[in-house]
Formats: structure tokens, C-alpha cells, sequence
């Protein structure tokens, strides 16, 4: 059976350094309540108009220069995010029109935190299926054209930042191959983390009203997704490993999302992993959602923190509420 596995990867950050200081210009907060509730001590944010596809457009190049492959090798963009250039058409369209691969097939992944697994276990599908050979698997967010800045959007806004990692992926031709995947959502948690405006749903989908009141913003309890996330990630990696027949010392590192690093801590510690296989960059980029875990597995790789042969666990939790773990023999 064709199994598939990771070409090459990249990723890219914008330029622009945003402190936890800079943050307290617009909004009460401070450096100390940033670091201490979440290890963030800065962010990265785009200048202008620069929307997804662009950074996932830089991310995918990389990729496919690491993949030894050119645009033209590509018959299929997955396209992972939760701050799409348009309201529709999706992101990946507009990738595909950036790459000059015009008719190539495209699709984007709604899925936030967990967008890059659900696309790389897509991705994974259609190669062992035969029905691709060479998948550009993105994740990407320009999360600071949409966040509020004033103390009213503080809990939420100095959590997120902009950047895009990208994975590609093909037919696997050697002990290297994308091993399975867990996914889970649960629709009943919703509302603990959303944007609900605008919205199909409301009639008109956005009025002066709804922007007065921040209702474009995004919202989250975060106490309840801390505590879903602290639960639930432990149970998707034991799943996952028990699956396959492996234990929690045959891995040789952890890629977790970065949505908080109180919270990887706090699961690495109920799965006894020593600190030095868990990745964390959070300090650097704050959470990138859809981009966070092909970010950091791309450093991790970049940082000689991964070797072929290595077995490499990818998690994360975030809204719909969805979350998941791919396992990936490197
Ligand atoms: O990838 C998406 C998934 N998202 C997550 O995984 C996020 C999970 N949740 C969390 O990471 C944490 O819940 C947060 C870091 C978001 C918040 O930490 P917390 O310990 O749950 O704080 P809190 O929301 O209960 O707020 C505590 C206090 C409040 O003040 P009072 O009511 O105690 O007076 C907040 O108003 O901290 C205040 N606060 C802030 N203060 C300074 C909230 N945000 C800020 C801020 N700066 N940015």
C-alpha cells in the first residue's frame, strides 16, 4: 500500500516584533501578567495589507524548495485557517493563483488549532489513495487585523499572532512516513471560542451595532478551554500511541500547539515527558493557531531537534472545540 510521508516543510513569520510592552500602550496589561499566565513574551505582525494566503504563499515556497519540487509538481493545496484572506473564495484558491498553478485544486480547512492536522491527515488520505502526489499542506493566520486592542479585548488579544508553516506532502518511499492520525470535535463547546459576526445566521450579518459592541472580535472563556485542553490532549496522545503500539519513551519529541505554555507544561508533566521533548515557541510568536504546529515542527527540524527514524507526536486543542494528535515517523 502507498504510504506517504513529509517532503519538506517551511514556514515564515513577518518581520514586525510586537512586545508585551507595546501591547500595554493600547490596552491595561503587562508584561509580568502576559509571561506568567501564558510564557508569551512577543508576537509577529504584518504590515499593510497582507492577508493568509500571502504568508502561507512565502511558507509554501520554502516548503517546496526543501521538497525539491516546483509549483508546477503540485496537484493539490489544503489550505488551514481561521483568518481566511476573503469571506469566500478560499484562501487556497488564492494560493494557487500566487503560485501560478492555475486549476490545481484547492481547499481550505476551518478547523483553528487544529487545522493543520485535519489537513495533513487529508493530505495523508488522498496520497495513500492515489488521488494526489504532491500536497501543499498550509497553515496560516493574520490574526492582528482582527483583534480588539482595547482593555475590553485584552484576555484574548495578547495571545495571538500572525505566521504560516506549510508541509509538503507526498508518496512516502523509505521507512519515513506519516504513521495515523485522532481526530476529535465536539460543535456543544462552540461558543467557548468564537468569532460570531459576521455571520449567515444573523440577519443583517453585521450591523454598526454588532462592531460598537465587538461582536466581530474574537471571544473566549479561557478557563474552560484551558481545563478542556489540559484533559483532553492526554487522552488523544494515549490513544494514539496505544493505536500503534507504541509507549511514551519511543518518542522522541512532542509538537504540541502553542496556544499556552502553561498549558504544554502541564500536559507534558501528566505524560511524565522530560522538558527536553517538548517543543515550545511560543515565547517568540505567541499562538499562530492553523500555523503554530507546522512552525514549530519546521524549527524543531531546522534545529537538528529531529532525525530520520525519529517518532514525532503532533497535538493540539483549540475552538470547535476540535483537537486531535498525528504521529509521524520522521
Ligand atoms: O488556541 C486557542 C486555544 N486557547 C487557549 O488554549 C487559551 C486557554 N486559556 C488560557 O490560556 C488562559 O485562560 C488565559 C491566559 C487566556 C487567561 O488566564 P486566566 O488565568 O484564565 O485569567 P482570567 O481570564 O481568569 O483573568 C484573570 C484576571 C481578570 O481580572 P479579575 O477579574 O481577576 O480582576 C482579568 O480581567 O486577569 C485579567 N486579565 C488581564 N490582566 C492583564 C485578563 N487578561 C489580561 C491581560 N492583562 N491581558
Amino acid at each position: 500500500m502507498v504510504r506517504s510521508r513529509i517532503l519538506g516543510m517551511g514556514h515564515h513569520l513577518p518581520s514586525r516584533v510586537v512586545t508585551n510592552a507595546e501591547l500595554g500602550q493600547w490596552m491595561e496589561t503587562t508584561d509580568e501578567w502576559i509571561h506568567q499566565r501564558t510564557g508569551i513574551r512577543e508576537r509577529r505582525w504584518v504590515e499593510g495589507n497582507v492577508g493568509a494566503s500571502e504568508l502561507g504563499e512565502l511558507a509554501a515556497r520554502q516548503a517546496l524548495a526543501e521538497a525539491g519540487r516546483a509549483p508546477e509538481d503540485v496537484d493539490l493545496i489544503l489550505f488551514a485557517t481561521l483568518s481566511p484572506d476573503l469571506n469566500f473564495p478560499g484562501s487556497g484558491c488564492l494560493l494557487g493563483a500566487r503560485l501560478g498553478i492555475p486549476g490545481v485544486a484547492a481547499m481550505d480547512i476551518r478547523n483553528q488549532c487544529t487545522g493543520f492536522l485535519y489537513s495533513l491527515s487529508t493530505a495523508d488520505a488522498m496520497v495513500r489513495a492515489g488521488m494526489a502526489r504532491c500536497v501543499l499542506v498550509v497553515g496560516a493566520e493574520v490574526h492582528s487585523t482582527g483583534l480588539d486592542l482595547t482593555t475590553r479585548g485584552r484576555d484574548v488579544s495578547v495571545l495571538f499572532g500572525d505566521g504560516a508553516g506549510c508541509a509538503v506532502v507526498g508518496p512516502a518511499d523509505g521507512p519515513s512516513m506519516i504513521l495515523d492520525h485522532q481526530l476529535h470535535a465536539d460543535g456543544r463547546f462552540a461558543e467557548i471560542l468564537m468569532v460570531e459576526a459576521p455571520a449567515s445566521r444573523q440577519m443583517p450579518r453585521l450591523t454598526h451595532q454588532m462592531l460598537d459592541e465587538g461582536r466581530h472580535f474574537p471571544k473566549m472563556d479561557g478557563k474552560a478551554v484551558f481545563k478542556h485542553a489540559v484533559e483532553k490532549l492526554p487522552q488523544v496522545v494515549h490513544t494514539i500511541l496505544g493505536r500503534n503500539g507504541y509507549t511514551l519513551e519511543d518518542i522522541a519529541l512532542l509538537v504540541p500547539h502553542q496556544a499556552n505554555m502553561r498549558i504544554n507544561e502541564l500536559v507534558a508533566r501528566n505524560l511524565s515527558l522530560p522538558a527536553e521533548k517538548v517543543v515550545h515557541n511560543i515565547q517568540r510568536y505567541g499562538n499562530t493557531t492553523a500555523g503554530s504546529i507546522p512552525i514549530a515542527l519546521h524549527e524543531a527540524a531546522q534545529a537538528g531537534r529531529i532525525q530520520r527514524g525519529d517518532l514525532v507526536l503532533l497535538a493540539g486543542l483549540g475552538a470547535g472545540l476540535t483537537w486531535g494528535a498525528s504521529l509521524v515517523r520522521w
